[in-house]
């Protein structure tokens, strides 16, 4: 039933578990003695009927009344000592895999996310984990126990009269045969259950998430057919495995009557002809139920260490998954940080970059030099690149081919950690979280006190918005920031960038239309930062590339023109073009070309 990996799996669970091996163990210490109950209690019943009862023995009796009712009370104890530490073990073990696991998808690359719906990690993280915390210990101990009782029990049985038991021994192998068929048609049919439920969890993910969309578009009936697609196909298959369940249930339970029914008849006679006492009767009676009812659960049990292990095949993808930085070689802390506290430059050298090893390339030779108090502006049609070269130097992506130097290092060599305080990012798309405006433009982050903020904001010109809001800024947006204006939002990214104190802001300059007081405020902000700091800024408004030190004109990933403004429009090619078609917004285009 174990394959290589299984073990493998079992392995990587235990380094966890190993915490809580006191619980495990005390768990484990409870099965000899769950064992011993279970045996004694058949025992007991024979001496009270065979011995006492035959003998009129009263006060035999009533002492062995109280033997039954005491491992009566210890088996109640030693079971619930038993499941309560192996599942606080369980529960604890996930919670610990857990918090790890979120930590490693927070690092893992922009690959991964690229490539794996939210909804799939999601699953992994929630019903995946609680899976194996629920039941994989327990399954695994339980097996274990039940197999030991059944054998133990049936020795017992055999030892006491072979020829009852050879009823049982009889009627066990097709009941096994049966209850594994039937088991296995249930497992395939929640696998079908699982990844069924899985899919209309991502679907009505993306429905919620769409939702003011589809109200828009009032394509709710498209919609909820679409959801009833993946409810019945659940249905379906959850109508199957009840049956299959109910089925087996009453099978189990017809069997055992059966055989009791086989004993009593078989048992009754051997009783009258003197060959066997009643008590070891009634103790056969009673010891039935225990030898079938683990094999029933005892099927139950491999399923669900199986589903576990299915659990454990979505999880190890996450393990697995290298973060963006591991097994690189990296420069040491301590050998890059003197090298690293101010910016001095960056420079891109023959720099290609495809997203997928199977996707064409989307940057190709591409080669520039930006240097402290230098502004370079990106230019180019739409998916030319522009946000893939920021991505690069955010390292968000890193396999570049070509060199990317900072400050003379190779970048791929510099850890994230040891990079990103020198750069501020404000991104094309803002995601601005439901939180205070103090929270989104500080992000959280501690050390950045509100005068920091404060002054981020008036740096940007943001600051009067912000005083006008409701409670300034502890204001608190809404989901998806729906409580504020376009321009609004983008004003609070701009903050955002500028609180976060980078020596080097990079820009990817939103291109939604704005009104044209917040369009204002945009450009004068714009040209402040151009004029005072470092920036590399993909740019959209003519007012602000024409600032800058250096102009590079994208064109299907390749640096098809450099230079000043006057120069390129002077050498009227692409760039005079793209102004002409106006991919640069300019209000003021007629004043720059008078
Ligand atoms: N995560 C991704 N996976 C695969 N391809 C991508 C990914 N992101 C971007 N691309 C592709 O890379 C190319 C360059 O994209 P990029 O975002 O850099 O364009 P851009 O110049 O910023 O365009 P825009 O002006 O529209 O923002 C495009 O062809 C795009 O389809
Ligand atoms: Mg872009």
């Amino acid at each position: 039933m174990l394959k290589g990996i299984d073990v493998q799996y079992l392995k990587h669970f235990f380094t966890f578990a190993k915490k809580y091996k006191r619980s495990i163990l005390l768990g484990i210490t409870m099965l000899p003695l769950s064992v011993i109950t279970s045996l004694l209690f058949p025992w007991l019943i024979i001496q009270v009927i065979d011995v006492h009862l035959s003998q009129r023995n009263i006060d035999g009796l009533l002492l062995h009344t109280v033997y039954l009712l005491l491992v009566l009370i210890a088996s109640y104890v030693v079971d619930t000592t038993y499941s309560y530490n192996l599942r606080k073990a369980g529960q604890y073990t996930i919670t610990d895999m857990r918090s790890v696991l979120v930590d490693r998808v927070l690092k893992l690359p922009r690959r991964y996310f690229d490539n794996t719906p939210i909804g799939v990690t999601l699953s992994r993280l929630t019903s995946d984990l609680e899976t194996i915390g629920e039941t994989f210990i327990q399954s695994i101990v339980g097996l274990v126990k039940d197999t030991i009782n059944t054998i133990a029990l049936l020795v017992m049985m055999l030892l006491i009269d072979w020829q009852l038991t050879l009823i049982v021994l009889v009627i066990m192998p097709p009941v096994m045969y049966l209850t594994f068929y039937v088991r296995n048609r249930l497992r395939a049919l929640y696998q079908v259950t699982r990844s069924t439920l899985a899919r209309s969890i991502g679907f009505l993910q993306e429905v919620l998430l769409g939702v003011k969309t589809i109200q828009l578009y009032r394509a709710e009936e498209e919609v909820e057919d679409r959801y009833k697609g993946y409810t019945d196909e659940l249905l379906k298959a959850q109508k199957k495995v009840n049956k299959y369940d109910a089925i087996l249930f009453a099978f189990i339970s017809g069997v055992i009557s059966i055989t009791i029914a086989l004993m009593i008849w078989y048992g009754s006679r051997q009783v009258i002809q003197e060959a066997l006492t009643l008590g070891v009767l009634i103790a056969f009676i009673n010891t039935l139920e225990k030898v079938f009812v683990p094999i029933r659960d005892f099927t139950s049990q491999i399923a669900s260490i199986q589903s576990s292990f299915a659990a454990f095949d979505h999880i190890e993808e996450l393990f697995v998954e290298a973060t963006e930085e591991e097994g690189r070689e990296l420069q040491p802390t301590h050998k890059v940080e003197k090298q690293l506290t101010n910016f001095v430059s960056l420079e891109f050298k023959n720099v290609s970059f495809r997203y997928n090893d199977n996707l064409p390339y989307v940057l190709k030779n591409v080669s520039f030099l930006l240097e402290k108090g230098h502004q370079i502006a990106l230019v180019g049609s739409t998916g030319s690149g522009k946000s893939t070269i920021l991505r690069l130097i955010s390292k968000t992506y890193q396999d570049y081919d070509g060199s990317i130097l900072l400050n003379g290092i190779e970048f791929s060599q510099i850890s994230i950690e040891d990079s990103t305080h020198l750069f501020s990012m404000m991104m094309q798309d803002v995601h601005l979280f439901e939180e205070s405006v103090h929270f989104n433009i500080a992000l959280g982050k501690k050390e950045i006190q509100r005068e920091q903020v404060e002054q981020a904001s008036r740096y940007v010109y943001a600051d009067k918005f912000i005083d006008e809001l409701p409670n300034g800024y502890d204001f608190c947006l809404d989901k998806n920031a729906s409580n504020l204006s376009v321009g609004q939002t983008q004003l609070i990214s701009f903050a955002r960038s500028i609180a976060q104190s980078g020596q080097v802001m990079m820009l990817d300059e939103a291109t939604s239309s704005i009104d044209s007081i917040t369009e204002d405020l945009i450009q004068k902000a714009m040209q402040r930062l151009f004029k005072e700091k470092t920036v590399i800024a993909i740019a959209h408004r003519l007012s602000t590339v024409r600032h800058s030190d250096m102009i590079l004109v994208l064109e299907q990933g390749e640096i098809v023109e450099r230079g000043k403004h006057q120069e390129l429009v002077a050498h009227n090619g692409i760039y005079a073009g793209l102004l002409n078609k106006s991919i640069l917004q300019a209000p003021e285009l007629k004043v720059a070309e008078n």
